[in-house]
């Protein structure tokens, strides 16, 4: 796995980001930063490179990939050309943490990337050094985070060194990403009745872009949030969100409730029986009430005031209890709206949806 350092300061290193993009051509596997998350890109047109990425992730093969571009004029090749209300949220939020499903055209990406489905995932990122990759690279990039399947995703180079090294060709290093969560996933459904004027736009996974951000560019369109447990009837899903992306090794519950002296006094109640029975216990909390809490590893990574904060640190933060060899894990929730629909989406995906109410 070679390492090229594209953190330093003062410009990005050309050259490394041309043998980075060449690679990419030849249909290697190039870990490179974004501003969610570390992605694991291969030339989304070859079949070859991108079964690389399921096999250095251990991926399932129905979960499809996103396809990463530079430019928005190269969405024309891969898919059928976007609506207004679509092109809307490209000139809103694009780059940015943003992934829009559109039908693909077909005969030019790997049937791999879709994994059979009609639609494909297409965004831009807002970081640098993913975009100037992009460009040297010339081609669609498939990526999805750079972690082993069922590890928290890496915005470190090195969480994604920690996962992958000697099973991909390259990582590309950016220093820490920016968001710290994976982009929202949104796919728009027109208005199929003649009467009714305005289509609905799906979230299939909460991210980087939040719901209120939506509805604020689109005000006459119905905005529509993935359900804590989604019914898949009502609306479409990300294949991916039915997989545990996160699986901490020891058991992790949410706690969660309106007053914060209960939800705390459950927390510690459930972090001593599990203590009392020998467990190593570890919490994850916000700042506010660090004090407040007793575990053999106490986690927090902001406060309840500073969501985007909280979701910057949160898969280091998760990363650490494993390390610790923690074996029973309590976390906190945070409220469920803005960029904590996102938190939450992540923590009870982590928990396996155990989550008690107080
Ligand atoms: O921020 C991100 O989106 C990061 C960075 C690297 O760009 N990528 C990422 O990829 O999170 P991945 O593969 O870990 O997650 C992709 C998600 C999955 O939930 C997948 O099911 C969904 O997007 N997805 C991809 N293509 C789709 C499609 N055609 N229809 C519905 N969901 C799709
Ligand atoms: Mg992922």
């Amino acid at each position: 796995t070679v390492y090229w350092n594209a953190a330093e300061p003062g410009g990005l290193p050309t050259t490394a980001l041309d043998e980075a993009a060449e690679v990419l051509r030849a249909g290697g596997v190039v870990a490179f930063p974004t501003e969610t998350v570390y992605g694991l890109g291969a030339d989304a047109r070859q079949t070859d490179a991108v079964q690389k990425i399921f096999t250095a992730k251990g991926r399932p093969s129905d979960n499809p990939l996103i396809v990463h571009v530079a430019d928005r004029s190269h969405i024309e090749e891969l898919a059928t050309p976007p609506d207004e209300t679509v092109l809307r949220l490209m000139d809103a939020f694009w780059p940015g943490p943003l992934t829009v499903v559109l039908p693909v055209r077909p005969g030019v990406l790997s049937p791999l990337v879709t994994a059979g489905l009609s639609t494909v995932g297409l965004r831009m990122p807002d970081h640098p050094v993913a975009l100037q990759l992009l460009q040297a690279a010339g081609c669609p990039v498939a990526a999805p985070s750079a972690n082993r399947s069922g590890r928290p995703s890496p915005t470190l180079a090195a969480h994604v060194l920690e996962d992958l090294a000697g099973r991909i060709d390259g990582v590309v290093d950016g220093g820490p990403t920016g968001v710290g969560l994976e982009s929202t996933v949104v796919e728009y459904m027109p208005a199929t009745d003649v009467s009714g004027r305005h289509g609905v736009l799906h979230i299939l996974r909460p991210g980087g872009i939040t719901a209120a951000q939506l509805r604020q560019v689109l005000p006459h369109v119905t905005v529509r949030e993935a359900a804590a447990h989604q019914d898949p009837i009502q609306a479409p899903r990300a294949p991916g969100m039915k997989y545990t992306h996160y699986a901490p090794r020891g058991v992790m519950t949410i706690v969660q409730g309106d007053a914060p002296e209960q939800v705390l006094a459950r927390m510690q109640r459930e972090l001593d029986t599990a203590h009392a029975r020998g467990a190593r216990t570890g919490v994850f909390t916000y700042d506010e009430h660090i004090g407040a809490l007793r575990a053999d590893h106490v986690v927090a990574c902001g406060s309840l005031g500073d969501l985007d904060t909280v979701a910057h640190g949160l898969y280091a933060a998760l990363r650490e209890f494993d390390e610790a060899g923690v074996d029973f894990i309590v976390a906190q929730a945070c409220p469920d709206t803005g960029i904590g629909a996102a938190i939450m989406n992540r923590l009870r995906k982590a928990a396996g949806d155990r989550v008690v109410h107080v």
